[in-house]
């Protein structure tokens, strides 16, 4: 396996909507984020996703980009861009844009175009197509849109129907057309040519269609997804961003919805590499069967085991993995994995000692890193996301208003969404005026100042794994082994690579468990690095694990 930087690397995810907002307007900017680049080097991040920071009318907040080459003026200027850059290479932060080219926003220019006739050049750039039935009156085919109902919209003024994976306002780019693929490759440029050090390729594994783009199989949820994702053109657009993207040395991440080890293997091998990571879901996977994200599903370690299993083993030594609990589209992990009620901080930990202990590069969602919980907002009105809006409809439907509301509280994107929570002044220190999503209420309690001043805080907890992670390359390079996959309370695995050996035991119940040395094991070899209590036993044997604990023990090669 050969040593990257990458892969020794901590990055950290900004949703800069609710980042912190340097003007009082209530959105989040770029002058806000400079004002914490300290934080996020003490942090001790080394590169720093943005979710889109293009020029966007917000129907999806940044994922439908009007203009690829400029920022949205809610969050700045191109020089104040520029700045960022260079403020954040200064402290040795590297900067990964999101690049979302699966669909623009309605009103990106092209789209404006090609919507205005049939004969319009831009018009192949997108899938316009004839409805079916009498009159066309009926979509082109079955396929349903990610944010529920049908994907595709029709058109009045050309009597024709576009298509839309996403929201109305997000049509699909047709990458059938070579017109596209060229101008992705200038867009990529232009970024690249600033200095920034790669992309979050945003649903990338859609980019593929089936020609004639055929009904798919009924179902509740994505139906026509089989002739969408993992396309079989897949392997050829991607060579075409590498054919830039090399030249470069550009670091990628592909956002890679249902993929399998086999498929992340061919995106991303060490000696075939078009992506350089994937996202892949199973680990945080919700029910899906609505077609609603993050619909809420109980916590099972079991299944949490075997994505772990499957995922570590299936890419050691011939690719790479990323490790995430959290992004702006999901509920925040706290709450999920572990209680935020009992043990929350404990909790916390815990999952920030899994997230810095595996093989994978390790990604931070903002205010993670202090153990922020969803907001679970009760009243609709208080919903911004396009999806929470769409799935309420739906779910009104299915279970009735009340249960409908629960579960939204419970899954929404904009749990992860509300601004982040820097003290317990008004608005959580976000902004000096009206935030554009509601504070979560928590913020009194869970808030980065209150965290910087106790040294027992989940934040200082996350430093100090960074740090560690950070300073033994055996954190980075080892090679995962559950050593107690059967067991329904305890996470336990050994990473052994010519770095060391390093065991890790997690108790993910509120009850206490026992863990019980495996034959083979030289107890007596590894000593305690770090644990969540102050006082886990310093040797490594047969010991019962308080609620949520998580100690860390290592061997040095030679003794072990
Ligand atoms: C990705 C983004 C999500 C967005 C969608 C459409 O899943 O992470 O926020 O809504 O793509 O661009």
């Amino acid at each position: 396996m050969k040593n990257k930087w990458y892969k020794e690397a901590v990055f950290y995810q900004i949703y800069p909507r609710s980042f912190k907002d340097s003007d009082g307007d209530g959105v989040g900017d770029i002058r806000g984020i400079i004002s914490k680049i300290d934080y996020l080097a003490d942090l001790g991040v080394d590169a720093i996703w943005f979710s889109p920071l293009y020029a966007s009318p917000n129907a999806d907040y940044g994922y439908d980009i009007s203009d690829y080459k400029a920022i949205n003026p809610e969050y700045g200027t191109m020089d104040d861009f520029d700045e960022m850059v260079r403020l954040l290479h200064g402290k040795g932060i590297r900067v990964i844009m999101d690049l979302v080219i699966n669909h623009t926003s309605d009103k990106h220019e092209w789209f404006v175009n090609a919507r205005s006739s049939r004969d319009d050049p831009y018009r192949d750039y997108y899938y316009f197509r004839d409805g079916r039935g009498k009159n066309g009156k009926k979509p082109p085919n079955n396929w349903t849109s990610f944010f529920v109902g049908s994907a595709w919209k029709y058109e009045e003024n050309t009597k024709q129907w576009y298509l839309h994976l996403f929201d109305e306002n997000q049509p699909d780019l047709n990458y059938f057309n070579p017109r596209v693929m060229e101008e992705i490759k200038g867009i990529l440029r232009f970024w690249l040519d600033k200095g920034v050090d790669g992309f979050r390729c945003d649903v990338i594994t859609l980019l593929s269609k089936t020609a004639g783009l055929p009904s798919g199989k009924k179902r509740i949820a994505l139906t026509g997804s089989e002739y969408y994702i993992d396309g079989d053109r897949m392997e050829e657009y991607l060579g075409e961003l590498q054919e830039v993207l090399r030249e470069y040395d550009a670091f990628t991440v592909g956002e890679s919805v249902f993929i399998t080890v086999d498929k992340a293997l061919r995106y991303t091998s060490e000696d075939n590499e078009y992506l350089t990571t994937v996202f892949s879901f199973d680990h945080v996977s919700a029910d899906n069967r609505f077609g609603i994200k993050q619909l809420p599903k109980k916590f099972n370690l079991l299944d949490l085991k075997r994505a772990l299993t499957r995922w570590q083993n299936g890419l050691y030594g011939k690719s790479w993995n990323t490790l995430f609990w959290e992004n702006h589209d999901s509920a925040r992990i706290v709450g999920r994995y572990v209680s935020d009620r009992v043990n929350r901080e404990e909790g916390a930990k815990m999952l920030a000692t899994v997230l810095l202990t595996l093989s994978g590069t390790p990604f931070i969602y903002q205010g993670q890193e202090f153990g922020t919980i969803s907001a679970r907002m009760t009243d609709i009105k208080d919903y911004k996301d396009v999806d929470a809006l769409r799935s309420y409809a739906l779910l009104k439907k299915l279970f009735g208003k009340k249960k409908a509301m629960k579960k939204l509280a419970y899954c929404s994107r904009d749990n992860a969404r509300t601004p982040v929570q820097w003290d317990d002044t008004q608005n959580a220190g976000f902004t000096t005026g009206e935030p554009w999503l509601k504070v979560a209420p928590s913020y009194r309690d869970i808030n980065a100042k209150q965290a910087e001043k106790d040294g027992n805080s989940v934040l200082h907890y996350y430093k100090k794994l960074i740090k560690l992670r950070k300073g033994d390359k055996a954190f980075v390079y080892g090679k995962y082994q559950d050593l107690l996959p059967k067991s329904k309370k305890l996470l336990a695995y050994l990473r052994e690579s010519e770095y060391g050996k390093l065991i890790v035991i997690n108790n993910f119940s509120l009850k206490t468990a026992k863990f019980t040395l495996p034959k083979g094991i030289d107890g007596g070899a590894y000593t305690l690095i770090t644990s969540n209590y102050a006082d886990s036993p310093k040797k490594l044997g047969t010991t019962a694990l308080r609620p949520y604990e998580s100690i860390v023990y290592k061997a040095d090669g030679k003794n072990a």
